[in-house]
């Protein structure tokens, strides 16, 4: 019989749940123990070197319990494994725990370990695959695929265009010919998505006097054939108003519920009906399948530097996660937010 190694680990926990508030981080506490994992077949225990920061981790607040783990996705070293197919040394992206070390049991968290090993290019820092080349790049490329259907000469607007997502839907569709208009929280992301990224047009959502106008000038006589929606605020009504027919509307993300704001409902779905739009949903989780010709397709774009990506990357321990969590839905970052707790 193998001996059993032991591991000091440090992980974050839910401490307490929100009411009525953003998270902060007297919502969250650490504790320290040493492990001793024991595995069975398939799993894998892993040392966890880049994590990638959501902000869908909010959602953990309501459905999950206090005293549990966070668990969120990393990019991570296996370091003991009972799965031939995901062996000791091999570089992982997986869901793992806001911990330095996670065991990964389940078929529901197995099932979503990709190793990296044969897509990872030394020309790309490693930290891509948490973002451009991730779950983030992944969700953009299939969701306009599938969902967006997108054709040239359409016009497409993005709320939170300058985030993680926003950046890499509006380059998508720029390649595929579209229009491309978008919207942001600061004068310099605005700035960025027209200057650096290409956008047909842009405006500040926190500071522009009426966002109907601003976007219905924006689109023009043209008007709006797709609505990349990350946020679930009142801007889906202003779209379905002009939304030309046989538009959609991509349902991807809840960054206004993120802050502790129900989704809104709005009230001029009529639309869908006389204008015969599409209003769908999209979850990346049960469609990976699609990432090898993903890879296939944007890597060497990336590598080109066709698609640009902003990416934020904080060394911490990882007791600073909650901190840079509770930043990162504050709109302190523009991109996706990696915190780097230890090198392979
Ligand atoms: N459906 C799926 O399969 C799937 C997959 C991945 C991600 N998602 C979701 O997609 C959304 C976007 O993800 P991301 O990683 O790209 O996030 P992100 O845009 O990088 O998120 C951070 C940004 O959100 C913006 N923001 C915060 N509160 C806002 C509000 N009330 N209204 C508008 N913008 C707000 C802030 O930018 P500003 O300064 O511009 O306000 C902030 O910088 C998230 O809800 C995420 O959970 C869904």
């Amino acid at each position: 019989m193998s001996a059993i190694n032991k591991y000091h680990n440090t992980r974050v926990l839910i401490s307490q749940i929100p009411e009525g508030v953003a998270p902060n981080v007297s919502h969250f506490r650490t504790v320290t123990e040493v492990e001793s994992p024991v595995l069975q077949e398939r799993e894998i225990y892993v040392k966890n070197l880049i994590f990638s920061l959501d902000p869908y981790i909010r959602h953990e607040f309501s459905e999950g319990q206090t005293e549990s783990s966070v668990v969120g996705f990393s990019i991570a070293k296996v370091i003991e494994s009972k799965n031939p197919a995901v062996p000791v040394g091999a570089t992982v992206f997986a869901p793992t725990h806001w911990a330095e070390h996670s065991h990964i049991q389940g078929d529901e968290y197995l099932n979503d370990v990709h190793v990296l090993d044969e897509v990872i290019d030394p020309e790309i820092p490693l930290y891509a695959w948490n973002g451009v080349l991730g779950v983030p790049g992944y969700t953009v490329y299939d969701s306009l695929n599938s969902v967006g259907d997108l054709k040239k000469g359409e016009t497409i607007y993005i709320s939170s265009a300058a985030g993680t997502l926003g950046q890499l839907a509006g380059q998508m569709a720029k390649r595929k010919g579209l229009r491309v208009f978008g919207s942001a929280g600061t004068d310099e992301k605005v700035a960025y998505l027209k200057n650096e990224l290409g956008f047909d047009g842009a405006f500040n959502y926190k500071t522009v006097p009426d966002k109907r106008a601003a976007l219905t000038e924006l689109v023009g006589e043209g008007g709006l054939d797709i609505y990349y929606d990350l946020v679930a605020d009142d801007t889906v009504e202003i779209a379905l108003d002009l939304l030309n027919p046989r538009g959609r509307i991509i349902f991807i993300g809840l960054l206004a519920g993120h802050q502790n704001k129900e989704p809104h409902a709005p009230k001029n779905l009529v639309n869908i009906l006389f204008k015969q739009l599409r209003y769908e949903g999209y979850i990346v989780f049960d469609r990976y399948d699609g990432f090898p010709q993903f890879w296939k397709e944007w890597t060497p774009l990336v590598k080109e530097g066709m698609i640009k990506y902003t990416q934020v990357v904080k060394k911490s321990d990882v007791a600073g996660l909650p901190q840079i969590y509770v930043d990162l839905l504050n709109g302190a970052f523009q991109g996706k937010v990696n915190v780097e707790i230890a090198s392979a």
